[in-house]
């Protein structure tokens, strides 16, 4: 992985500030481009949610000088998705959600660049939880 990692960890500190309104934004984008999402968080507790979410970006944002630890905890990550009814097809969605939030916060700061660092980083962390949910390549094709 030849990730953009200081694009990726400023952009991130960037918006750390307003983490809790990130997030809440992102699943409300998710939510309104997305509504056959919804139903896969039916049961879930939104608030607990949304600061599992958060420490798991930081998790990401943290480790991306650490391949080794990343690729592991995002495996297991892929692998506890599959309870939760996640099928590939709805990467791709949170993926669009989550790029979308970041350029509604960083506004003028949010460039063509920082915006392909984190297609890739979402690509990255996509490939891995798939690898951990043990989707063959043939089913994954996103
Ligand atoms: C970057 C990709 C993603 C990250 C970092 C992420 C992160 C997380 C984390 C940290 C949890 C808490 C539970 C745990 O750690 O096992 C969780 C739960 C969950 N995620 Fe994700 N997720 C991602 C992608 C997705 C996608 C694509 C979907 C499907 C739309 C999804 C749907 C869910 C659901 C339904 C739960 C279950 C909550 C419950 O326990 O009720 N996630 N996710």
């Amino acid at each position: 992985m030849s990730l953009k990692v200081e694009l990726l960890e400023q952009s991130f500190e960037q918006v750390k500030p307003q983490a809790d309104e990130f997030i809440s934004s992102f699943y409300d984008n998710l939510f309104a481009d997305y509504p056959e999402a919804q139903p896969l968080f039916a049961n879930t507790h939104m608030t607990k949610q949304k600061k599992m979410l958060l420490s798991a970006l930081v998790m990401v944002v943290e480790n991306l000088r650490e391949p080794d630890v990343l690729s592991e905890s995002l495996k297991g990550l892929g692998a506890r998705h599959i309870k939760y009814g996640t099928l590939p097809e709805h990467y791709p969605l949170v993926g669009n959600s989550l790029i979308k939030t970041f350029g509604q916060y960083l506004e003028a700061n949010w460039t063509e660049e920082i915006q392909q660092a984190w297609v890739e980083a979402y690509g990255a962390i996509t490939t891995l939880m798939l690898e951990g949910a043990e989707y063959t390549p043939e089913e994954v094709a996103l």
